[in-house]
């Protein structure tokens, strides 16, 4: 099946017409000792967000799960979801959209900035070693901004020059070479990034940190200048706020 697929990079692809969510199908093979599958679905009924929220999921969009079992202690599992952020990134604007993007993992598109895509991670393991993890990668690709949550847009949207399958077949090659190559992730997660730079406003779990966001450090911490000091954040919802 990879071979149909056409796919220069060590996966199995399963595809199925529609799913509930390509993350909880890839959980189960993950559970059972998968490694290397990619989950494909044409749409999905279920489709789970980031912080549980629900993720949008008709016909026509890219819905992925990837399987790994890396050799990482869970500590530096947030690196696959960088090296995801950044394969995406990378494969948009190789069709010609300009995308970037906002901490710590939205890839955002076209001059206004709309969502393109989002990235949910799901990992299990000891502390010092990851038993396995599942990338669950979600594009917008032939939806209309009419038919897309507000402040989103799509592959198609924004005018892109490929194939719904053309665009997976190198986002997976694109994130395969990432995932081998972990000390490459955090420079080039750093070029795309619109973050960094920005005023800041992050929600977390301990509060909100408002700042100039400076740089991103190991395994994707951003470090956020609030003016009395540089507080380390690892999870949250980020807002650029105007200069
Ligand atoms: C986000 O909140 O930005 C992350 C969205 C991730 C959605 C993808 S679609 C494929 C995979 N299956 C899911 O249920 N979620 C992820």
């Amino acid at each position: 099946e990879a071979l149909e697929f056409g796919l220069d990079a060590p996966f199995t692809v399963e595809h199925h017409d529609s799913l509930d969510s390509t993350n909880r199908r890839a959980r189960v093979l993950a559970e059972s000792g998968a490694t290397d599958v990619v989950v494909v679905a044409d749409e999905q009924t279920g489709g789970r967000g980031r912080l549980d929220r629900t993720w949008e999921s008709p016909p026509g969009g890219v819905y992925l799960s990837v399987v790994c079992r890396p050799d990482l202690s869970m500590t530096r599992a947030p690196l696959y979801t960088l090296a995801a952020s950044v394969a995406i990134a990378r494969t948009t604007r190789e069709a010609g959209v300009d995308a970037r993007i906002k901490w710590p993992n939205d890839v955002l598109a076209g001059e206004e900035r709309r969502k393109l895509a989002g990235i949910r991670t799901e990992v299990q393991g000891e502390t010092d070693r990851v038993a396995w993890l599942v990338c669950g990668i979600g594009v917008n690709a032939d939806a209309t901004r009419e038919d897309l949550p507000e402040g989103a847009t799509s592959l198609r949207a924004e005018g892109a020059t490929v194939s719904r399958r053309v665009f997976v077949q190198r986002l997976l090659e694109t994130f395969d070479e990432l995932r081998g190559n972990p000390d490459v992730v955090l420079p080039a997660w750093r070029d795309l990034a619109l973050t960094l730079g920005q005023r800041v406003r992050v929600e977390t779990p301990g509060g909100e940190v408002v700042g100039e966001a400076v740089d991103v450090e190991e395994p994707g911490t951003l470090l956020v200048d609030t003016g009395e000091g540089v507080v380390r954040v690892s999870a949250g919802d980020c807002e650029h706020l105007r200069p």
